[in-house]
């Protein structure tokens, strides 16, 4: 098949990236910085460079493809100047648009734990609104919504948390 992963060499982009190029598929990896065309061609993969801020282009990467890997980016969590419920929202509103001007029918979008209710889930109340920006879509656009827990990897980036909040 051919699919389009987004979020570029990241912490599930890369080794999804990687699993997808093995089993034969033709991939193409978003990233919006231009130095990593070689780093996404050495997995075997087509680089697109641009950002999923701009629904022109994700509209082009998208024509062709059987399926997209669709993820936002979390931001910086603890950077309270960055409004991440409202940033999701256009970036899940931008996919909606590339899926339907595209005509692609097979879409993965990477949400997470907690999405399924929009009370008491703090900051992923994100994955909540993108999911249901999501669902808009016609029905012959079949979607699956991943919801994983967090990766042990990840946890650097709340040690401030820890230490402050125990
Ligand atoms: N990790 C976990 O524990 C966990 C658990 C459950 C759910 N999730 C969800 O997974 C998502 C994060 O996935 P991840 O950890 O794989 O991401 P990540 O490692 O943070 O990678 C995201 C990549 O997206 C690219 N990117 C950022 N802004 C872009 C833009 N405007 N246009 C194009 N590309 C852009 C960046 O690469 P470039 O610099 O190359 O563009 C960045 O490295 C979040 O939505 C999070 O809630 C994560």
């Amino acid at each position: 098949m051919k699919i389009v992963v987004t979020g570029s060499l990241g912490h599930i982009s890369k080794p999804l990236t990687e699993k997808l190029v093995q089993k034969g598929h033709t991939v193409t990896v978003i990233s919006s910085q231009p130095e990593r065309q070689s780093a996404i061609e050495t997995l075997g993969a087509t680089a697109a460079i641009g950002s999923i801020e701009d629904v022109d282009f994700l509209t082009a990467t998208f024509t062709g493809a059987d399926a997209v890997y669709c993820m936002v980016p979390p931001g910086n969590p603890f950077d309270h100047s960055h409004d991440v419920i409202a940033s999701v929202g256009r970036l899940a509103t931008n996919y909606v648009q590339a899926i339907l001007q595209s005509g692609v029918k097979h879409v993965v979008y990477l949400s997470s734990i907690g999405a399924h209710t929009d009370k008491g889930n703090g900051i992923l109340l994100f994955h909540y609104n993108a999911e249901h920006i999501l669902q808009t879509l016609p029905s012959d656009v079949a979607i699956a919504f991943m919801r994983p827990v967090g990766f042990y990897y990840n946890l650097l980036s709340f040690v401030h948390t820890i230490k402050t909040q125990g």
